[in-house]
């Protein structure tokens, strides 16, 4: 709808452009004069202008209508302008009444034979039988045919959705060998005076490159390329998969926030676990599923998703150590790693109250060297003794003497510290990496 009214509106502007430019116009002295150029020099359409004939071409923007990563389609609408010299086709202005351009359409005059070789639609040599050629005096023709072309055009999705893609349209001569036609730029090559931007992706740049390519049949032919250079706007990503993604990864570090005592640490993790599998189906939906090249985030969402299945894992396990029986003996590895390494790390029951406890039992033992010693000695002997003397060691360390409550608090928590942590550093780490 939009396309077609600009194209529409740009045809219009083309032909009253075209039209301006004529000096001297009256409808005898016009027919008079095709009448000298088509009937009596009897033009043959088949025979090319010169031996080699140099075609200038641009490409001229007006909208990218849809850059496609997961089609790998580019589509834009645009008009090529064509413009060559066939000396056939000129005159002596003041013989016909000062007519300087008259047109002609591509069934009465030779045209190039183009072809946009990596379309993936419409696959065939450019023509429009409707748009007029303005031929000048001089001899110069220019085409203008109008199109949209669906190319091909190889997404890479690395930096998905902060990336930037290239594209490019291939035209090419069709049959005429390079040694027949030559094409080479017009102006700047491409045109965008004219172009509309585009709401999801950003034209960065453009620009041509000409180049020949060898055929099958050791023919060199003449190809213009013309590229361009666009960038995705992502704010609409940030919104709609990255912040879900990264409340949803914060969300699975807090079932071990949850306390026990409330049963809904099980269900809470696989909530969140299904929520981002949902996630993950929607992004899974907008890239490629075949790529040359591994998308960062979905390294990234495979992180976060393994983390969601560990923390199901590990919810589980807490879950079966709090809920044990207290007779049942604790291992004196798994009590000295909770208490001595996991405990101190998590600061379970105060930091502050710990180091007091350091400091009275230094002031026992006379020295700091012997501290450590002694603690070791103490640890060794309540593991040994643990059930037996818990009497003994009531008045004397208290606070030390842990359950299984405690050690699946001290994991909660451990835990808890261990997700944010590890969330924190691999956003932003996939933040930096893919946003800058
Ligand atoms: C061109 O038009 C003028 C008048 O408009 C006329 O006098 C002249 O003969 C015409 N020339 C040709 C070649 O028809
Ligand atoms: C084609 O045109 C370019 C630029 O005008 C020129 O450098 C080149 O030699 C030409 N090639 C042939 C085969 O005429």
């Amino acid at each position: 709808m939009a396309v077609k009214e600009v194209l529409v509106i740009a045809s219009m502007l083309v032909i009253t452009s075209l039209l301006q430019g004529i000096n001297g116009f009256s409808v005898a002295n016009e027919t008079a004069l095709r009448t000298y150029l088509f009937t009596t020099n009897a033009y043959d359409l088949n025979v090319r202008p010169t031996t080699v004939v140099k075609l200038e071409v641009r490409f001229n923007l007006l909208t990218i209508n849809q850059m496609d990563i997961r089609e790998q389609v580019f589509k834009v609408s645009g008009w090529l302008t064509v413009q060559w010299y066939d000396s056939r086709l000129s005159w002596d202005q003041t013989t016909y009444g000062d007519v300087g351009v008259i047109f002609a359409l591509d069934t009465e005059v030779w045209r190039p034979a183009l072809i946009v070789s990596n379309s993936v639609d419409n696959f065939e040599i450019i023509q429009d039988e409707y748009s007029p050629l303005r031929i000048a005096n001089s001899g110069r023709v220019v085409w203008d045919p109008p199109g949209i072309y669906e190319v091909n055009c190889e997404a890479d999705i690395s930096y998905y959705p902060f990336d930037t893609q290239e594209c490019f349209i291939t035209l090419q001569s069709w049959g005429y060998n390079l040694r027949e036609l030559n094409i080479t730029e017009l102006g700047k090559g491409i045109n965008t005076g004219l172009y509309v931007p585009n709401g999801e992706w950003d034209l960065v740049d453009n620009y041509f490159t000409i180049v020949q390519r060898r055929d099958i049949k050791n023919d060199d032919y003449s190809q213009i390329i013309f590229h361009f250079n666009l960038k995705r706007r992502s704010e609409y990503y940030w919104l709609n998969i990255l912040l879900p993604v990264i409340v949803n990864s914060i969300l699975t570090a807090l079932v071990f926030a949850l306390p026990a005592e409330s049963g809904e640490k099980m269900g809470y993790s696989l909530t969140v676990l299904l929520s981002f599998m949902v996630l993950l189906t929607l992004v899974a939906d907008k890239i490629p599923s075949t790529s040359i090249k591994t998308s960062i985030i979905v390294v990234y969402f495979s992180f976060v998703l393994i983390l969601g299945a560990m923390s199901v894992f590990l919810s589980t396990v807490v879950l079966d150590l709090y809920f044990r029986d207290e007779n049942h003996r604790i291992p004196a590895w798994l009590m000295f790693l909770s208490k001595n390494i996991v405990g101190r790390l998590v600061c379970y029951k105060g930091c502050k109250r710990r180091s007091k406890v350091t400091a009275i039992q230094s002031d026992t033992n006379g020295n700091v060297s012997g501290l450590r010693q002694g603690l070791r000695n103490k640890v060794y002997e309540r593991k040994t003794d643990y059930k037996r003397n818990t009497s003994q060691e009531d008045d004397d360390v208290e606070e030390e003497t842990y359950t299984w409550k405690d050690i699946s608090k001290i994991l909660d928590t451990f835990f808890l510290w261990f997700y944010l942590v590890i969330i924190t550093v691999i956003t932003i780490g996939f933040l930096t990496v893919v946003a800058t």
